[in-house]
């Protein structure tokens, strides 16, 4: 049988008491995959092929408001204080993620969310944006669900919002079931205070291929997407030991080489998928110029052009001086 998200939503919420208020506000932290989700194996529910390992942004991610609007014919959204036509996508998204819920209570709401990251260009706004939306209907709705079964709901509106959910180090378990009740996310329960993220924001254009047509893509044309599974794997294991042990260079390296691996995939799929921009390129290449003169810097990509930089407190100096334009994240803050 093929469960469309509503049944998955109506099975979670049917031992809810919902209770009520007029407004609620949450917040969701932006995420970064260490070891990437790469290919679904249910497109509807969101369901991926492999376990994907993430480090949240601390402070910088989504904060949604949510309203309830008795007398309204239907749902109002803004973005960064500017309302959102409603025959766009990004509205259509919005409620059809308000639709999970409105089963169990009805009517419509005004939804008024803020990124303090660009919008759509790899940065995985619609991740702290689905979580935080999740968190604020089930608080708005009095439901009490708990972290996983928040993990699971965030996770319909986009897969990798599932990690969202939490802060520090977060494991997405994709689970096996057919309907997705075992696949979610968990925090770690290491922390780094140490570590640190670097931004570069290279263009905040939004990009052509989304990361679900990206993944479909890649999956269905891409003879190399049959190692991913492997990849992802051995990723995985190596990250959790470099947590525990501390090991920054084999955090690094196996998040960079990650990245790397998910990045051909799509360069050989059909038609070929390309997210770099030459100025991507340019900061991979000073990347690996620092480390060839001995700066412990290593550099992640996802669904875009942007380039994110990992390294630890004593190398910031460093960093900086070769890209003056980072945006400093300290995720364990
Ligand atoms: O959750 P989605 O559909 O936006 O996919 C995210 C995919 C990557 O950002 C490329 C990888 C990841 O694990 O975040």
């Amino acid at each position: 049988m093929n469960l469309t998200q509503n049944d998955v939503a109506a099975q979670l919420l049917a031992e809810c008491m919902p209770d009520p208020v007029a407004t609620f506000e949450a917040f969701a932290p932006v995420n970064i995959a260490l070891c990437k989700y790469w290919g679904k194996r249910n497109a509807t529910l969101n369901l991926p092929v492999n376990d994907s390992l993430s480090v949240a942004l601390a402070g910088k991610g989504s904060t949604t408001r949510l309203t309830r609007l008795p007398n309204a014919g239907g749902d109002e959204v803004f973005l960064n204080g500017t309302a959102v036509d409603a025959g766009s996508r990004f509205h259509k998204k919005v409620v059809a993620h308000i639709d999970l819920f409105r089963a169990t209570v009805p009517g419509f709401l005004r939804v008024e969310t803020r990124n303090d990251v660009a919008t759509g260009a790899g940065l995985a706004s619609s991740a702290s944006g689905f979580a935080a939306l999740t968190r604020a209907l089930s608080g708005l709705y009095g439901l009490q669900l708990d972290d996983e079964q928040l993990s699971i709901l965030a996770r319909l509106g986009s897969g990798s919002a599932c990690r969202s959910i939490y802060n520090g180090f977060v494991r997405w378990h994709k689970g096996v079931r057919g309907d997705g009740m075992d696949s979610f996310a968990r925090p770690l329960p290491e922390s780094w205070p140490e570590l640190r993220l670097g931004l570069l924001t290279l263009t905040g254009e939004a990009k052509k291929t989304g990361s679900r047509e990206g993944m479909q893509r890649t999956v269905d044309s891409a003879i190399l997407y049959g190692s991913w599974p492997e990849q992802a794997r051995r990723d995985i294991a190596r990250l959790e030991h470099a947590i525990v042990q501390r090991d920054f260079t084999l955090l690094g390296s196996t998040a960079e080489q990650n990245a790397m691996a998910m990045h051909a995939t799509m360069l050989a799929s059909w038609p070929p998928l390309l997210y770099w921009q030459p100025e991507s390129v340019q900061a991979l290449q000073k990347v690996w110029q620092l480390r060839e003169d001995g700066v412990q810097v290593y550099a992640t990509m996802d669904a875009g052009p942007n380039v994110k930089l990992l390294f630890e407190r004593a190398s910031a100096g460093d960093v900086y001086a070769a890209f003056p334009e980072l945006e400093l994240i300290i995720p364990f803050e």
